[in-house]
């Protein structure tokens, strides 16, 4: 009886989860970089959403000024070790600052 009892638990379980794992998840407005003719969109696409998704940008304040977005772009590389090319941080940081930052419009 006791056996029976666990048999039946286990499948109702296995039931239950086999739904949940075919949700698919669409990504959020905002998983994608906005798109901009600046210079530094196509080197952020390449630069800064291999390790999480656009949508960090839009977390960040919209009052954030150039050193902040400058902070940010240095952290990325030295503290996650992030494989930006020092040559292309300033025009990152300016796409960030004017799509994301307090130069929005400018
Ligand atoms: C090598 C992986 C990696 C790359 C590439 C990377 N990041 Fe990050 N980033 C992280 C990690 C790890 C965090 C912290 C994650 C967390 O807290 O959940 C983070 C967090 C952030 C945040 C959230 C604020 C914060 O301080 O935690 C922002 C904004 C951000 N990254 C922007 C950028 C930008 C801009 C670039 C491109 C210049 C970039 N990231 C490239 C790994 C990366």
């Amino acid at each position: 009886m006791k056996k029976h009892l666990l048999f039946a638990a286990a499948f109702s379980f296995s039931v239950a989860a086999v739904p949940a794992a075919k949700t698919i998840q669409l990504p959020p407005d905002g998983a994608q970089l906005k798109a901009s003719p600046l210079p530094g969109y196509v080197k952020a696409q390449g630069n800064c959403v291999a390790c999480h998704s656009a949508e960090y940008m839009l977390y960040q304040p919209p009052t954030a000024a150039r050193p902040y977005w400058d902070a940010m772009v240095k952290r990325m590389k030295a503290v996650f070790k992030a494989p930006i090319d020092d040559a292309d941080m300033p025009e990152i940081v300016d796409y960030l600052v004017k799509t994301y930052g307090n130069e929005q419009g400018k």
